[in-house]
């Protein structure tokens, strides 16, 4: 930019310089000698005057000696070179010695009676006037007085000198006044466009002229396009690996302290009916998608410890080195008391926000205990975190709307930390949020994060438009960005994936043993179509809404009876609050009633299982399915959809997923289905038992392409490269906010 203003506007103003001088200097010597010329004109007619008594009778005599004489009493004037006599002809008559040495009287011809002219000799220049004189009785002759005119080269050429320097330096201001301006004009756009790319809008601001706006528009187009570009290219990047993660953090945020917090811990000790200990992956779609981040880029991880053995394989600082069979990040433990957990964990973050946010028709439930608890269990974390992040200006990840409010915790404590908050589940309309007793201190607090991700854009636009209805704040639309507090807040969707290439496939059995083995396990027989069902024993899952479409399938199509085996992984979950219970209760039954509707002897067409299977087994089961089912009422993003896909590395298997998960934005080749629908749920079942081997081969290489390229060290590595910009950016506000004596030592 620097650079384009030189050449831009200092260039041209040199080469106007130069051409000034170019053309300026031979006319400035043209009006010195004129005025000199005429000066010695004057003076010549001056001493011609005072000739024209003397001279006559010395000529008429010839009187050389005496002419001699008198020449020399008049030539004492220093400028004065001499005189010439010379006949009209050319033929010299008497000549003073220096005035013979310039000039001649042949040169003298051209010059008409009372002219003068300036004559160049090997001496410098002359100005010779000539006076024709014509005595009586006597031939005429020419009385040539000669001055030098050495002077005024002498003069000519200092003026000239004084001419040019005086330009030059003119120019030089000029140039540098041109520098200065544009400089300064530059630091107040930077600091404008700054504030505005930041959030706060220029076009608020009273004190801006509004003359600067079209080309304020200009260039934040400009810097607008440019980060978008480099925002597609690293879009469009399709080997997202942890490499590239582990690049992101080192040379774009410059390996700061990163810490990650969430409530659910991605290991957990528990001790075993036998006195072991056990340590178990829990079934949280979190867990699955930042584990492998957290392994990349390690830093510390804050969770609850909410295992029975938790503390006994903790240090004394409540940290343990993970994972246990290759330790590269730290699991930081912060231990609840029953209280605590009931309030925040099952109160509020479950019974409040969890059913707020899905739309599965469970009400909310808002106790102003748990509001208590759920503030005090986010100070408590904000404490902890504070203490790991250390001094500098960590990276702060905050998972999960467990902690809503801790973004605004940290921000004092922290101002130089860089904190993100990404929401695991989907965030409903403004009107639907609107029951929340406590939604404006929530969202302000949410707000103090730097960077707010969402799952889908839809997310992203619900979330604004409820900050919009119930805060006092300026939201750009366009660049979804809030600033409220003189913070701003940067909302984008970031579609959270798993990793890739999947830790289990290099171990896994093919998968012809796969499906031996499950069915062996399971009784279900070889010739039985095998659907399955993942998920946490959750009402947002749909699982009794698949039963029923099983049951719609098996009534309308009796010869299906024997044929297909629904296997049903629901590991229990959140157990102790009535709608969970109620929940398990009702999904057994069903599933006792439809097996006793329709089984046989040595079929039924509900297996479940509802125990926590570990991750490895739970891919074996994706390996051995015919199909896998995902109807969920209504997910964030679901990722056993994607992990389904990518355990499939034979290119077979169907997969349906309902169109209220996040997934079904990007697994388009999936058979979509309405959950609320048990007849399309139904048919999608009879569609994938139908389906040809090429079309299932066909929608699956496609689903594998695109979970391969959007895996989950993208998903993070897209937050991070927009965290490195945001810290970028503030370090640059920074340092124009700061005085100038600071500065320097900055510098
Ligand atoms: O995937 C969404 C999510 O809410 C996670 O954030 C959470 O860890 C997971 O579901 C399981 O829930 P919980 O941790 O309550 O068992």
């Amino acid at each position: 930019m620097f650079r384009s203003i030189i050449l831009r506007s200092v260039l041209p103003l040199l080469v106007a310089a130069g051409v000034v001088a170019y053309f300026g200097l031979p006319y400035i010597d043209r009006l010195l000698r004129d005025w000199f010329s005429t000066d010695m004109q004057v003076r010549a007619r001056l001493v011609m005057t005072s000739l024209e008594d003397a001279l006559p009778p010395l000529v008429e005599r010839d009187d050389l000696a005496a002419l001699g004489n008198f020449a020399n009493k008049v030539t004492l004037d220093q400028r004065l070179l001499g005189l010439l006599i010379c006949r009209p002809d050319g033929q010299l008559l008497f000549e003073t010695a220096r005035a013979s040495a310039a000039v001649s009287c042949a040169d003298t011809l051209p010059i008409a009676d009372g002219r003068s002219a300036v004559l160049h000799s090997g001496s410098g220049s002359v100005l010779v006037s000539m006076f024709g004189q014509t005595p009586r009785g006597q031939p005429p002759y020419r009385v040539g007085i000669v001055y030098d005119m050495s002077f005024a080269d002498r003069r000519q050429n200092t003026a000239r000198d004084y001419v040019i320097a005086f330009a030059g330096l003119s120019a030089m201001l000029l140039a540098l006044m041109l520098v200065l301006a544009a400089w300064l004009l530059l630091r107040r756009w930077a600091n404008i466009l700054i504030r505005d790319i930041s959030g706060r809008r220029f076009l608020d601001d009273a004190q801006s002229p509004p003359l600067w706006m079209p080309v304020l528009r200009q260039v934040r187009k400009v810097l607008h396009e440019m980060e978008e570009s480099q925002r597609l290219e690293m879009d469009y990047r399709e080997n997202w690996t942890p490499q590239a993660l582990q690049l992101v953090v080192r040379e774009q945020l410059h390996s700061p302290k990163m810490v990650v917090v969430s409530n659910r811990e991605p290991y957990i000790h528990d001790f075993a009916s036998d006195g072991r200990i056990t340590m178990q992956v829990p079934a949280s779609g979190m867990v699955t998608a930042l584990e492998p981040v957290m392994r990349a880029c390690s830093g510390t991880w804050v969770a609850h410890g909410s295992g029975s053995a938790d503390r006994e394989v903790v240090d004394r600082h409540d940290r343990l080195r993970v994972p246990p069979e290759d330790p590269s990040y730290t699991l930081r433990r912060v231990w609840l008391t029953d209280e605590e957990e009931e309030g925040f964990y099952y109160g509020l973050s479950n019974e409040g926000l969890w059913p707020l946010c899905h739309l599965a028709y469970v009400r909310p439930s808002f106790r102003e205990e748990d509001w208590d608890a759920y503030r005090a269990v986010n100070r408590k974390f904000a404490e902890v975190v504070v203490r790991e992040a250390g001094a500098n200006d960590p990276v702060i990840l905050i998972q999960d709307y467990h902690f809503a409010i801790l973004p605004g915790q940290l921000r004092p404590r922290r101002p130089k930390a860089t904190v993100l908050l990404f929401w695991h589940i989907p965030w409903p309309n403004a009107e639907t949020f609107g029951v929340c007793p406590w939604k404006s201190e929530m969202l302000s607090h949410m707000l103090m994060a730097d960077v707010l991700g969402f799952h889908t854009l839809y997310h992203c636009q619900n979330f604004l438009s409820t900050v919009d209805r119930f805060i006092e704040c300026q939201i750009d639309q366009e660049r979804m960005t809030v600033a409220l507090q003189g913070h701003v807040c940067h909302v984008n969707a970031y579609p959270i994936s798993i990793e890739w290439p999947p830790r289990w496939a290099a171990t896994a059995p093919d998968v012809g043993q796969c499906r031996r083995s499950v069915r062996r396990r399971f009784g279900i027989r070889e010739h039985v179509t095998l659907g399955l069902g993942v998920e946490r024993w959750d009402f947002t899952k749909g699982v009794i809404e698949r039963f029923h479409a099983l049951e719609l399938l098996l009534d309308q199509r009796s010869q299906l009876r024997g044929q297909v085996t629904l296997l049903q992984i629901a590991a229990p979950s959140r157990s102790k609050l009535p709608a969970y219970k109620a929940l398990q209760e009702g999904t057994l039954a069903e599933a006792e009633r439809i097996n006793v509707r329709f089984g046989t002897a040595d079929w039924q067409p509900i297996v479940l299982v509802g125990q926590h299977q570990p991750p490895e087994q739970v891919f074996e089961l994706y390996r051995a399915a015919d199909f896998c089912i995902v109807n969920s009422l209504h997910d964030g993003m679901n990722l056993v959809a994607k992990e389904f896909v990518a355990a499939r590395d034979d290119e077979d298997g169907v997969l349906i997923l309902s169109t209220f998960t996040g997934a079904s934005r990007e697994l388009l080749e999936a058979l979509l289905i309405n959950p609320f629908d048990v007849t399309e749920t139904a048919d999608a079942m009879l569609r994938a038992m139908q389906m040809p081997r090429e079309q299932r081969q066909e929608r699956m290489r496609l689903m594998r392409r695109s979970v391969k390229e959007n895996n989950v060290y993208r998903w993070a590595g897209r937050m991070l490269m927009d965290a490195a910009r945001i810290r970028q950016r503030q370090a640059l506000q920074n340092v124009e906010a700061a005085p100038l004596s600071q500065r320097r030592r900055m510098s």
